[in-house]
């Protein structure tokens, strides 16, 4: 099946819309004023995407990729758009979403600001997956994204499994040793983890060789897999350095270990802090999600009160450590935000998973908090919680977009909501 045409929309998540005489079909890698010719489709989640297409005449939107791997890789589908055209789209799709109209602000760097790279380990290949094709994966020599360092850590990564004879995992039969290979930087300390991601317990000369080849790396960690499923997270057990690595954001030191979350981009992270400082009001603060302590060990700094709620333990334990290490009046507790007594505080910022805050928006609606924080990577999440649950009580009074995902058609979002 050939359609030609021009491409004169966006989908929600980012992929170029052809209109046909039958019904549209979703085109990744292609971006608004392209014209393309599509030689291959397949139906996904009840879509019609394209999988394969010539570029007959480029948008005015385009630039040359810098990464070689643009294009099947399914890491940056927005590479070959200019950066202020990214921004603009990015934009103009949240208030699409949402019907809240909010700046954006740029990424500081748009390569190598990720500080996480989790590379899958298979056959076919060590890198990342392929776009729309769960059992692809584009063997990297390169990412411009995460770091200069990648073609070091995946040269000495293959020459580790060539001399060990570890068996890369196997995608479709879910049978293999080695499974990812997670690198984090710190990019303003310089600070390098290096975690194995693997079936199989370190034993023996494996561990040294292992050490030997990441010889340079601050903290190393072997972590044991035990399901099969397709996720870089193990039982990390520490086989050589630090435990930790530090990464340095607007002077607060933010410690990172293999199984805690960390926000992915170190330089646009200090907007979103800013952003969220600003929008604070009072002094007594609620940190709900709030995870290994990002906002509210940043804001304790800055002379707030904070109480942190969390509901996963280990993420805590890490809050508290930050808390420590920066000398911050914030104590976090475990919980789950909506049970979670709402009472004495000036504003409350939530950062809910991409499923939004759900029950805890009830919660909110019946507390007597006069602002609310709401820090959001999913804008369909948001619209739901205000329609369902917010506007009923509160306001938008100001929101701001921080790009901490360029090259994607992602974008965080922070919202301030006012009580009526
Ligand atoms: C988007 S992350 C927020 C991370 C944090 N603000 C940060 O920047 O490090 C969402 C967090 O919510 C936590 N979480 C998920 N469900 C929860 C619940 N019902 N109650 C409290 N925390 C929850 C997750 O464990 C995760 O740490």
């Amino acid at each position: 099946m050939h359609s030609k045409g021009r491409i004169n929309g966006l989908s929600d998540d980012g992929l170029g819309i052809l209109e046909t005489n039958g019904r549209p079909i979703y085109v990744p890698f292609a971006y608004p004023g392209d014209v393309v010719s599509v030689k291959k489709t397949r139906k996904r989640f009840g879509r019609i995407l394209a999988v394969d297409f010539e570029l007959l005449e480029p948008s005015p939107l385009r630039i040359n990729p810098k990464c070689p791997h643009f294009g099947r890789c399914g890491g940056c589908i927005w590479q070959a758009m200019k950066y202020e055209h990214q921004l603009k789209l990015k934009a103009e799709l949240f208030e699409r979403i949402t019907g809240t109209s909010a700046p954006i602000k740029g990424s500081p760097k748009i390569w190598k600001f990720r500080n996480v790279s989790n590379f899958i380990v298979t056959a076919s290949g060590t890198g990342l997956k392929e776009y729309g094709n769960p059992l692809g994966v584009v063997n990297l020599s390169e990412c411009p994204v995460f770091s200069n360092e990648t073609p070091g850590y995946l040269r000495a990564f293959r020459n580790f499994l060539a001399e060990t004879g570890l068996r890369p995992w196997n995608l479709k039969r879910k049978i293999g040793d080695v499974h990812y290979l997670q690198v984090r930087e710190g990019k303003f300390t310089g600070e390098v983890m290096v975690n194995l991601i693997a079936h199989l317990e370190p034993f023996g000369d494996v561990i040294e060789t292992f050490r030997d080849y990441f010889s340079s790396a601050d903290s190393i960690y072997w972590s044991l897999k035990r399901d099969k499923r397709d996720d870089p997270r193990g039982e990390p057990k520490l086989v050589g350095g630090e435990p930790f690595i530090r990464e340095r954001i607007a002077d607060v030191l933010y410690l990172i270990h293999p199984n805690s979350f960390f926000q992915t981009n170190s330089y646009a992270l200090k907007l979103l802090l800013k952003a969220v400082e600003r929008f604070v009001e009072g002094e007594r603060v609620l940190d709900l999600y709030s995870g290994v302590g990002t906002f509210g060990v940043y804001l304790a700094k800055k002379g707030f009160t904070v109480e942190g709620v969390e509901i996963n333990p280990f993420a805590v334990e890490m809050a508290n450590k930050n808390a420590k290490l920066n000398d911050a009046n914030a104590l976090f507790k475990v919980g789950k935000a909506e049970e979670t007594p709402i009472r004495r505080y000036d504003t409350v910022i939530v950062d809910p998973p991409r499923k939004g805050l759900k029950e805890t928006g009830k919660l909110l609606v019946t507390s007597k908090i006069q602002t609310i924080v709401y820090v959001s990577c999913n804008p369909k999440a948001f619209k739901l919680d205000y329609e369902n649950y917010l506007r009923e009580t509160y306001r938008v009074t100001e929101a701001v977009l921080i790009d901490m995902f360029p090259h994607t058609a992602h974008v965080e979002a922070v919202i301030k909501l006012e009580r009526k």
